[in-house]
């Protein structure tokens, strides 16, 4: 009997842990997909824990392949979260300016999800804002599910280094980030170009050559890279000095909210922001043990991109223990108003 439920239990956990990168699953419209990871979302509301030490030495013996080429909304059986391992959850919408020239996703994604998070653990014992470099960490993960396709998904950081401030958005979150600060950090990178030889920046690709109802786009259309940038509105429900854990802020954030505006590079040789799009909440937003401990964001080999847009290379730092080499650098020879992101 003990062994039929022992069996049970183990067949019941391995049908949750699959039900996101089935083919039955990925075959679903994105709302059904939605609602179903936002029940497994909710289920449990505890945050998962950070790594230890000796866990987070473990990213050099796995494959960093699974975090580039894996197409799931959750992390394969048995594969933790390393790093990011504890933030909040919410739905919101990506509503696109009219006038966008891009493609897909791009021009509007009704169920998305966006995942907040610190990269390692943070220590407040010292609240004044100086002392958040080296140490508070946020970063973003966005998710939008298509129908019958895989999500297309990417991450976003200032810098893995973090800033000199406890506001969660006192700097933009950017799909390109800079060259890491420290040995640590380094050989994460010098890991992470085991799977991709761009480890600073995720690609877009996938955003633009699916719509989500599902439908392919011939010829893609989509930027050099993104920003993601909080109103204010939002960013001064946040302190530089540290006073309170950023999940209880942004759980006072009420569905339709914009929480962030999304601006694009389009061209790297003029190195101009423009806004495309608002992403504004549908729910509120969540601690989560499914968030930490499954739910998975793929990050984009910029590779892909590159194959379409051959002079981004230019502006690409391809890894390099002792600092990527940078050949070229966006010329910022912008209208006023673009220098802005308006
Ligand atoms: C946090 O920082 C304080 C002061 O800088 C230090 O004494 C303490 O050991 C740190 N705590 C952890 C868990 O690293
Ligand atoms: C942040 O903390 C420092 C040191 O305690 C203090 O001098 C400063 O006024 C504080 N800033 C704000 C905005 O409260």
């Amino acid at each position: 009997m003990k062994t039929i439920i022992i069996l049970l239990l183990i067949a019941t956990s391995a049908v949750i842990a699959d039900d996101f990168s089935s083919s039955e699953y990925q075959a679903q419209q994105r709302n059904q997909k939605l609602n179903k990871l936002w029940q497994a979302i909710t289920e449990n509301k505890q945050s998962g824990t950070y790594p230890s030490p000796l866990e987070i030495a473990s990213i050099f013996t796995e494959s960093m392949s699974v975090t580039i080429d894996y197409k799931s909304d959750s992390l394969p059986e048995g594969r933790k979260k390393l790093i990011h391992s504890v933030g909040v959850v919410g739905q919101v919408k990506f509503v696109a300016e009219p006038d966008t020239p891009y493609t897909g996703l791009f021009k509007g994604a009704d169920s998305a999800l966006v995942r907040f998070s610190l990269a390692k653990p943070p220590n407040y014992s010292k609240p004044e804002a100086k002392y958040a470099f080296d140490n508070y960490t946020p970063g973003l993960g966005l998710k939008f599910l298509a129908d019958g396709v895989p999500s297309a998904n990417l991450v976003a950081m200032w810098g893995v280094n973090g800033v000199d401030s406890f506001n969660f958005f006192d700097k933009d979150m950017n799909t390109h980030i800079p060259n890491a600060e420290g040995l640590q950090l380094k050989l994460v990178a010098k890991k992470f170009s085991t799977a991709t030889p761009i480890v600073q920046n995720v690609g877009l690709r996938s955003f633009a050559d699916r719509n989500q109802d599902g439908s392919q786009v011939s010829e893609p259309k989509f930027p050099f890279k993104l920003t993601f940038r909080a109103p204010s509105d939002i960013k001064n429900r946040f302190t530089d000095n540290f006073t309170r854990e950023y999940s209880q802020i942004f759980a006072e954030i009420q569905p339709g909210t914009t929480v962030l505006e999304v601006l694009a590079m389009d061209d790297p040789a003029t190195g101009c922001l423009k806004k495309i799009g608002s992403l504004i909440t549908t729910s509120e937003f969540t601690t989560s043990k499914f968030g930490d401990k499954n739910l998975f964001f793929q990050h984009q080999a910029y590779t892909n991109d590159i194959e379409l847009h051959s002079q981004w290379s230019d502006y690409t730092p391809y890894f390099s223990f002792f600092g990527s080499n940078l050949p070229k650098k966006p010329e910022g020879k912008c209208p006023f108003a673009s220098l802005l992101g308006l």
